[in-house]
């Protein structure tokens, strides 16, 4: 495995794979590497001969307010984790070559990047996707692996791909969870062990909603309300949003139809934590028929 640092190198290593024909899949990531991002790791290389996983904690997607000074860097520990998952690569650039003095370009996914958690966090998506575009194309990569972890992201970026004709593959894998459903985070190390008892209620939340949708309920007001009722349940907890949105146009929906997306962001304390459950059409129509 290589510890690649520049840009150019990185570039010279993809063309060098695509030359060999080899399919190249790119995992971005931000470092502090846990099971979840282990399991887009190992989706990635099923599916690839080169495997890249890119580790950056890029500035662009934090508001000055936000965490970025204490967002956690493991890298030492997290070439480990890649090293035993057979990772021919890790890009890990520095912000100044990722962002030079006088760095002006970035690309904005509109309608899509203002909405949930872009609400509260208005430039975040204009971050990550101008990110993502940069390391498309310095990796080259023919699948990119993300998480449904980050729903609003996996859809902001697939909108990207398709608008930008990049000839590129968005798969999205499932969320990580840990035994007691709490969504695997970086973030979740930051949370008191009180915290960490309340964290819980987010998946329990989701979980409680399509327990609803599975007796039949399909009004979103009143998922929305039962969701609220056990987020509120403990006082540790301030809501940000809890939504219910069409899956690809992230748009409110009043009543549930077809594919859709419940999400959710709460603070614990300082720490927000996200977590969202995708109804499938084809869950709702095994609903329906439990349900007759
Ligand atoms: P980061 O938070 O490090 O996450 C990297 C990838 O891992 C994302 O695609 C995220 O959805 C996925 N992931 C995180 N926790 C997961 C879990 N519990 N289960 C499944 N997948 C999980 O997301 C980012 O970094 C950045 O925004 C990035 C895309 C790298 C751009 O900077």
């Amino acid at each position: 495995m290589e510890l690649v640092v520049d840009v150019t190198e990185m570039q010279a290593l993809a063309d060098k794979a695509r030359l060999e024909g080899e399919r190249i899949a790119l995992v971005p990531t931000m470092g502090a590497l846990h099971q979840g991002h282990m399991s887009l790791v190992k989706l990635a290389r099923e599916r690839c001969d080169f495997l890249v996983v890119s580790i950056y904690v890029n500035p662009a997607q934090f508001a000055p307010e936000e965490d970025l000074d204490i967002y956690p860097r493991t890298l030492e520990k997290d070439e480990e984790s890649c090293r035993g998952a057979g990772v021919d690569v890790i890009f890990a650039p520095e912000d100044k070559t990722m962002y030079p003095e006088r760095y002006s370009t970035y690309v904005n996914v509109e309608g899509l990047s203002e909405v949930l958690c872009g609400a509260s966090r208005p430039t975040h998506f204009r971050g990550v996707s101008t990110i993502v575009a940069k390391l498309f194309n310095i990796v080259k990569p023919h699948i990119a692996v993300f998480g449904q972890k980050d729903a609003q992201q996996a859809v902001v970026i697939k909108r990207m791909t398709a608008d930008l004709n990049w000839d590129i593959e968005i798969a999205v894998a499932p969320i990580l969870r840990e035994e007691d459903g709490l969504a695997m985070s970086s973030r979740n190390r930051h949370l008191s062990a009180q915290e960490r008892k309340g964290a819980v209620l987010l998946h329990q939340a989701l979980s409680e909603a399509k327990a609803l949708l599975g007796e039949g309920e399909r009004s979103a007001e009143k998922l929305k309300k039962r969701m609220k009722e056990i987020i509120s349940a403990k006082t540790l907890n301030r809501i940000d949003y809890i939504s219910v949105v069409e899956a690809d146009s992230l748009r409110d929906v009043s009543e549930i139809k077809g594919e859709t997306l419940l999400a959710l962001a709460v603070y614990a304390g300082e720490t927000r934590l996200i977590d969202n459950m995708l109804i499938g059409a084809d869950d709702l129509k095994s609903i329906n028929e439990e349900g007759n």
